[in-house]
């Protein structure tokens, strides 16, 4: 039996970066992954999208995740120092590109409602679109420029946040981890080869597993659920200037350059429950949709087909603050946007472990938001 401050269960996006902000206040932190080399991160193209991930009625999701943007800068800057990685941030923009009228229609009916939100969400003929951004097909009807929209490279991002919080002091076990409940309380955790970590605090951040974690009773469970995802990483790709998302006859596509002619096209949203296996048809959709956007594509290389399992939410916010059971914080149900929303997360993790209080950015996300009684 050992013992930490902190418990992290789950070394993907939002683990390793509470782990990180968590052992900076000088906490003890253990970070339980029994695959810490896979996640979520890696099929991720890295999009920092609260514009253009904008969906109507999720108002206090684009609160927290344009807070997560503005922080984006400091944290790259900060890794950066610590690790010497570079993570991938660029700050291009993103362009919004539809295919036919009735695209264009949706794409605008979105960008004036972002517009009466405050945000900067330009409307662009054709003729713009093709000279901001020359790859795109010729004769686009027109698009959406969101400028401050940017990208990160998830797999960097990932590695330097796990080194950034072994520098400062964290450790990981590769285990799988349940939870430990004594009188009530969560106090850490069990591990499948016979240790018990006690814990202060126990960090539930398992992401599309959060809702499988032994241990907790179903009132105490978060209420997530797998959504997988394929990206397909090419190489060879000639130039692109930004961030290009499509939408092609009511599908949506993207493609997310990365330095060095590589690119990410993205991504499916299928219900599959844990299934990671690779599906034609949707390799050849999402194929098919960038290439009818980004026509030169049809050159580029096949580097690597991915799937990942986002963790969906009921509401497709974050869960974040204490559970429903003493002694255990949730971080989990980021779903679209954990890349974006990973480095605020362990800064609001890392607060409440430290203070015991939620920061009220964070409040709407509260777990216990879905029980018919007020728990969380
Ligand atoms: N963040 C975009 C996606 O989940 O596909």
């Amino acid at each position: 039996m050992t013992s930490t401050d902190v418990a992290v269960i789950g070394a993907g996006a939002i683990g390793t970066s509470v782990a990180w902000r968590c052992a900076q206040r000088g906490l003890s932190v253990t970070i339980i992954d029994p695959a810490p080399e896979r996640g979520a991160w890696q099929a991720a193209a890295g999009m920092l999208a609260p514009i253009t991930e904008l969906h109507y009625a999720e108002t206090e999701l684009l609160q927290l995740s344009l807070a997560a943007l503005a922080r984006y800068p400091a944290v790259v800057d900060e890794l950066t120092a610590v690790t010497g990685i570079d993570v991938g941030y660029r700050q291009h923009g993103t362009l919004a590109a539809a295919w036919d009228a009735a695209d264009l229609v949706t794409l605008r009916e979105l960008a004036a409602f972002g517009r009466g939100l405050g945000l900067t969400m330009q409307p662009l003929t054709g003729a713009e679109l093709h000279e901001l951004e020359p790859a795109l097909a010729p004769g686009l009807p027109g698009g959406v420029l969101a400028p401050s929209d940017h990208q990160v490279d998830p797999r960097q991002l990932h590695r330097a946040t796990l080194r950034a919080a072994i520098t400062a002091g964290a450790t990981l076990r590769t285990a799988t981890a349940s939870v430990r409940v004594e009188r009530g309380a969560v106090c850490g955790v069990d591990l499948d080869d016979g240790a018990t970590i006690t814990a202060g605090r126990t960090v539930l951040t398992a992401g599309a597993w959060s809702a499988s974690i032994s241990g907790l009773d179903d009132s105490a469970r978060p209420q997530t659920r797998p959504v997988k995802g394929h990206t397909v990483h090419l190489t060879d790709v000639g130039e692109l200037r930004h961030v290009v998302r499509g939408r092609v006859g009511g599908n949506t596509v993207y493609v997310v350059p990365r330095d060095g002619g590589r690119a990410v096209v993205g991504a499916t949203t299928e219900e599959a429950g844990f299934d990671t296996s690779t599906r034609l048809g949707a390799v050849y959709e999402l194929l098919r949709d960038a290439q009818t956007v980004v026509p030169m594509l049809g050159e580029a290389r096949l580097g690597e087909i991915s799937t990942g399992l986002r963790p969906g939410s009921p509401d497709n916010a974050p869960l974040l603050g204490p559970a429903t059971i003493d002694g255990l914080i949730v971080a989990t149900g980021h779903y679209r946007n954990g890349i974006l929303l990973a480095p605020i997360t362990g800064d609001i993790v890392a607060d409440l472990v430290s203070t015991g209080t939620l920061p009220e950015l964070a409040d709407p996300f509260r777990p216990g938001r879905f029980r018919s009684e007020v728990l969380g």
